[in-house]
């Protein structure tokens, strides 16, 4: 299983000021170094984090590759076909969240999210589709032909009670079955931790956990190259070949 790692509150913490510091070029250069799979970000309709000129500066200096979260907007697509990221998650995106609370409605917005997959497959970028761990979903993520999706996995982490936390776990493992068997790349994440990530590692077939909030934290403490290299070390210590 690999790790791709969300660089965006390296920009909170720049935006928080409105400096030049910290890099998120340092940031996403170190990542690689410490042993991340793929350098997440997610430019949002309101700049709050990354800015268009990030994406632009990082793009030509990544050696992995890119992996780029975005609303389903016109704006946002016209901007991932210019800046040509190796990936393209799509995410639901609404002003007041704070993060990205829940997968997108694939039923409800079929018609505007297959478009928005179209024209970013035909830019020749592999799209990925942020979704709950729901079959419903999965079934249409197959009808808009798309290669990839990322299973939500913020409701199995902000669980407080046990047996809540199981059920969405499993909800998890059976949209990951499913999507597998049906020929999809399945990655996962949103809220994972160092506590809680070991039982989502333990799913078989997920190709890559997407996460950021919690090595930012750590790294407070430990410094950012260990921090990723410690969650690397958890991912790969559990992963069920
Ligand atoms: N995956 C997706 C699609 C996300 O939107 C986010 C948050 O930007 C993450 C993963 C990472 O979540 P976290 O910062 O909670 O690790």
């Amino acid at each position: 299983m690999l790790l791709g790692v969300n660089i965006d509150h390296i920009a909170t913490i720049r935006e928080a000021r409105g400096t030049n510091y910290p890099s998120v070029v340092k940031a996403a250069l170190d990542a690689e170094k410490a042993g991340a799979d793929s350098i997440t970000l997610h430019l949002r309709e309101d700049r709050r984090h990354m800015q268009d000129q990030d994406l632009y500066e990082l793009k030509p200096l990544l050696t992995t590759k890119m992996n780029l979260e975005l609303a389903p907007t016109d704006e946002m697509i016209e901007i991932a076909l210019d800046v040509q990221p190796q990936d393209v998650c799509l995410v639901p995106e609404r002003r007041e969240e704070r993060t990205t609370e829940g997968g997108l409605d694939l039923i409800k917005n079929y018609n505007l999210l297959k478009d928005a997959c179209d024209r970013l497959m035909a830019g020749g970028i592999r799209v990925s589709l942020f979704i709950a761990p729901d079959i419903e979903q999965i079934e249409k993520a197959i009808m808009m032909n798309v290669p990839v999706v990322e299973i939500h996995t913020g409701h199995y982490a902000n669980f407080k009670d046990r047996s809540s936390k199981l059920k969405e776990l499993n909800n998890i493992k059976n949209a990951v079955d499913f999507a597998y068997k049906a020929g999809l790349v399945v990655n996962a994440g949103h809220g994972l931790h160092y506590d809680n990530v070991k039982e989502i590692v333990e799913i078989k077939n997920i190709k890559e956990l997407n996460i950021g909030h919690s090595i930012v934290a750590e790294a407070l403490f430990i410094g950012w190259e260990k921090a990723i290299k410690n969650m690397k070390k958890i991912i790969t210590m559990n992963t069920i070949k």
